[in-house]
């Protein structure tokens, strides 16, 4: 744990992950919704992971889609909407700075559709579930970024005045094949893979993690808490990834 009583095993273990990180040609990041929670963005497994009483699972399906889009479009502006009350935390800036260190070594995988990475300055980053300021026409397939734009409940495409969806994966669909892709050839070139912030349960994005150990590469967790994966980890830092992250690159 990230607290002073325990801070000679910490330290220790800060130590070993930033010679991972040294030691490496290639770093890739695997994060998710908890880099952002210092942003103040809810996470969706934190806090009963409910919203307006529905659990999340039920809103960002295709089916909940085709029953009642009015109501997965409430859920997806609002979350749009509070896109532009938050700025990026020294967890992302962190990332930042790593990349500047690899350069061309080096990959963001994000799990997360905040744009937060980007607005940080991150620039190789794979987004494979998508980007909330993006919408796509249920017709004619545009995608287009609206920005965080207030949206109507019954959004219509400019071009074909279909309705349009957030450009966003949803549970039982499929990742973007091209991003999903560059995603497994990353984790499967590093030495090294730092996950940040996720609680590994969603796939087939949590089984990177798998992919990266058998390619032989070492991996790092930084979370607040233990998850599905700290058992497989070769260093796990609990704590929160906005201390965490700068003060590993104070050791590096
Ligand atoms: N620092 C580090 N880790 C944190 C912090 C923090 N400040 N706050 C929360 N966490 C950790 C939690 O302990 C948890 O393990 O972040 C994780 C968040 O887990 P989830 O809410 O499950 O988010 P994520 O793993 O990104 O979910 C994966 O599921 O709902 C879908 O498509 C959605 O991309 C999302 C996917």
């Amino acid at each position: 744990m990230h607290d002073p009583v325990d801070s000679s095993g910490f330290d220790e273990a800060l130590e070993r992950a930033a010679r991972l990180v040294r030691a490496s040609q290639r770093l890739a990041v695997l994060t998710g919704a908890g880099i952002s929670a210092e942003s103040g963005l809810a996470t969706f497994r934190g806090a009963g992971g409910l919203w307006e009483g529905h659990r999340v699972e039920d809103v960002a399906t295709p089916r909940a889609f085709e029953a009642d889009p009015a109501l997965v479009w409430r859920f997806y502006n609002l979350r749009r909407a509070n896109l532009a009350k938050v700025l990026p935390n020294p967890g992302h800036h962190a990332l930042v700075q790593i990349e500047q260190r690899f350069q061309d070594g080096f990959t963001l995988v994000t799990q997360n559709v905040d744009g937060l990475h980007q607005a940080a300055g991150s620039l190789n980053v794979l987004e494979i579930h998508g980007a909330l300021r993006r919408v796509r026409c249920t017709g004619c397939g545009r995608v287009e970024d609206r920005g965080v734009e207030a949206l109507s409940e019954l959004p219509s495409c400019r071009h074909c005045g279909a309705l349009l969806r957030p450009d966003v994966v949803w549970f039982e669909e499929m990742l973007p094949p091209g991003v999903w892709s560059q995603a497994e050839r990353a984790v499967q070139r590093c030495q090294c893979l730092l996950v940040v912030g996720t609680s590994a349960v969603v796939y087939p994005a949590a089984g990177l993690i798998d992919q990266a150990r058998r390619w032989g590469a070492r991996v790092i967790e930084v979370n607040l808490a233990m998850t599905e994966a700290t058992a497989s980890v070769d260093v796990a830092l609990h704590g929160p990834s906005g201390t965490i992250l700068p003060d590993l690159i104070k050791r590096l």
